[in-house]
């Protein structure tokens, strides 16, 4: 059975990613939920705590406002290395290197249980 790993209030997951979505930077809060190290994260495409709960078009739509360059906000099950999962409320938006190179960043924090409760009635409409 899978469990759900309930983030801190405290807990703020942060990752980039280049415009492939390969993630090139994980925090230690990052590593600490999901359960795999800095070397197993970065070089590993964003799709490895993809859990099947998500609709497509959730991702579609991030992805969307990359291309727009539109911050996009959204509440995300994500699966941990051992098959657990956890709930975060994600903000995502485009960031510019000073070499001209564009990544994405992604911040999550804990949702609250109104967010997670709506978000599981959307998903399933959508699945
Ligand atoms: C900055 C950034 C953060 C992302 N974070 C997640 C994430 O936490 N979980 C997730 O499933 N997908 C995340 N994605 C989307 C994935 O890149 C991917 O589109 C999604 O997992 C769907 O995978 P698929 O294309 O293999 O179906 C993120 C994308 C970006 C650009």
């Amino acid at each position: 059975m899978s469990r759900e790993i309930k983030l801190h209030k405290d807990t703020m997951i942060v990752s980039e990613t280049n415009t492939k979505g390969i993630i090139l930077y994980a925090n230690a809060d990052f590593c600490e939920i999901a359960g795999y190290t800095k070397d197993e994260l970065i070089g590993s495409g964003h799709n490895m705590v993809r859990h099947n709960d998500m609709p497509k078009a959730a991702f579609k739509d991030l992805w969307s406002h990359m291309q727009d360059n539109k911050v996009w906000n959204g509440i995300v099950k994500n699966k941990c290395k051992n098959g657990d999962y956890y709930w975060v409320n994600a903000t995502v938006y485009n960031v510019t290197k000073s070499d001209g190179e564009k990544r994405h960043v992604s911040v999550r924090v804990k949702p609250t249980e109104l967010e997670v409760k709506n978000a599981i009635t959307l998903y399933k409409t959508l699945n």
